[in-house]
């Protein structure tokens, strides 16, 4: 072969690259990760290319067992990978030649580099997705059990993180099981759209060869081909919809991490991290600080960063494929290790964390949390109109405040200054278990609510 510099592509090149340019251009210290993609793609063309005569079979047999032998050098550690040949696509197929000889020359035959890395990575993200389904299919089970544990356990619910209505930690527990199974659904969703596959576009044109990309779809397990060969190239919304719905995903852990940060507070006390999950202070001994869930709030950070970069990245690209698109792997990679590990760590912290019952039981009592059931007892014993019935209650509320009691340790004779109708029914509806107990509406907090939820759950799991 003549020209200089690149062996793969270097035949009208008078010089090879500048440091700089080689440095720049280079994608192989990241993409190497794609071997096992860019392998599997490579055996389904070669022996695809046989199958439709335009390739001798024993040229595919040829090539396939000298990929064979690269994958075992890969996975041993003993491929030497080199910068000159930028990628993972040629430092592949420069090592076929050194095995192999002429054959490895005829395996770029009616593909591009552009269809094998719109394939590598799409194969790469598509597996990243499912991983991330099934570890949130994980993290569901684990809120299931502590849903049911704790089906019945007051806790205060928050607006504005001010004391609101009384709860349980059971179905507090189960609103991150919607957030979970919505994630899950939007990694199904994303997972369907891109199971098409997208080798055989060659550069960007389609190729004049016979091949057939029905075939090739089906081998590296794609429901159908690309249909567009443009797009084929040029389409990165897989790994776009992927980070969306992993972006999503990580603000609902970041959401229960910061809850998490500050049950653990001893002005809380809601909760307690296993030592597991926790870490000390160099200088403050009696310190058990959540930094697991510190680490999986902040890692947010980075993924929707991620998912913003991308979405730069494509802004401005006309069609088909440019350089530019080589910079939508780190941030993929990054984003799918990082919510693996966030996953995980959540996972553990939820498994192991104690719930302090007793200081729950109270929290969820105080600062007048049952004001709206003696409302709403006033408007259903009473048949007072909900807007007056308010009104009396923050009457109530107030007199409470200034004795400094609770709404249930008014005498009824006070009660009775704000309406003489008020009797002794009206102390039943005050304490926190009454409460709870009374929130039956569907999707509402009461404890056989919860269980039945879990029992969904549950099924729908199995
Ligand atoms: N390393 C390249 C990337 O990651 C592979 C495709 C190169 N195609 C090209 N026409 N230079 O995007």
């Amino acid at each position: 072969m003549s020209g200089n510099g690149n062996k793969m592509w270097g035949g009208r090149f008078a010089s090879g690259p500048d440091a700089i340019m080689e440095e720049i251009n280079a994608s192989i210290g990241f993409d190497k990760v794609l071997y096992t993609q860019d392998i599997a793609g490579s055996k389904a063309h070669a022996s695809m290319l046989a199958e439709t005569g335009i390739i001798s079979r024993e040229d595919a047999r040829e090539i396939a067992q000298g990929l064979d032998t690269i994958l075992s050098e890969l996975e041993k550690g003993e491929f030497e990978f080199s910068t000159a040949l930028e990628d993972i696509h040629m430092n592949i197929e420069s090592r076929l030649l050194e095995l192999i000889g002429s054959p490895a020359g005829r395996l770029h035959t009616a593909r591009s580099r552009n269809d094998q890395i719109a394939l590598d990575f799409r194969m790469w993200v598509k597996e990243a997705a499912i991983d991330t389904e099934a570890a949130l299919g994980q993290l569901m089970e684990t809120f299931l059990v502590k849903a049911e544990t704790h089906a019945a356990t007051p806790m205060p619910g928050f607006t504005h993180l001010q004391t609101a209505q009384p709860v349980t930690f059971g179905h507090h527990c189960l609103a991150y099981v919607e957030m979970i199974a919505r994630d899950r659904g939007r990694f199904r969703d994303a997972i369907e759209r891109m199971d098409e596959c997208p080798l055989g576009a060659a550069a960007l044109a389609g190729t004049g060869f016979p091949i057939d990309r029905h075939m090739t779809a089906k081998t590296l397990g794609f429901r159908e081909p690309t249909r567009n060969s443009l797009d084929s190239v040029s389409d990165r919304d897989f790994a776009l919809e992927f980070l969306s719905a992993t972006s999503i995903c990580a603000v609902h852990l970041s959401r229960l991490a910061e809850e998490i940060v500050i049950w653990s507070t001893p002005q809380f006390g809601f909760a307690q991290l296993s030592d597991k999950f926790s870490t000390g202070s160099s200088i403050m001994p009696q310190k058990k600080n959540p930094d697991a869930a510190e680490l999986v709030r902040a890692k947010t950070g980075r993924i929707s960063g991620a998912l913003v970069s991308l979405l730069t990245v494509m802004k401005g690209l006309p069609l088909t494929y440019s350089k530019d698109m080589q910079e939508d792997k780190e941030v993929v990679f990054d984003a799918a290790s990082s919510i693996a590990l966030a996953i995980a760590a959540m996972n553990g912290m939820i498994s192991d964390i104690s719930i302090n019952t007793d200081k729950m039981a109270a929290a969820a009592g105080s600062g007048y949390s049952t004001a709206t059931d003696l409302a709403d007892w006033l408007v259903r014993e009473l048949n007072m109109p909900f807007r007056d019935a308010h009104h009396v209650t923050g009457r109530a509320v107030a007199m409470a405040e200034a004795k400094g009691c609770e709404l249930a340790e008014l005498p009824l004779a006070e009660l009775q200054t704000l309406d003489g109708a008020i009797h002794e029914g009206v102390y039943n509806v005050l304490s926190v278990e009454n409460s709870i107990k009374s929130r039956t509406s569907f999707g509402g907090t009461a404890p056989k609510n919860v269980l039945d939820q879990v029992a969904y759950w549950r099924s729908k799991l199995a």
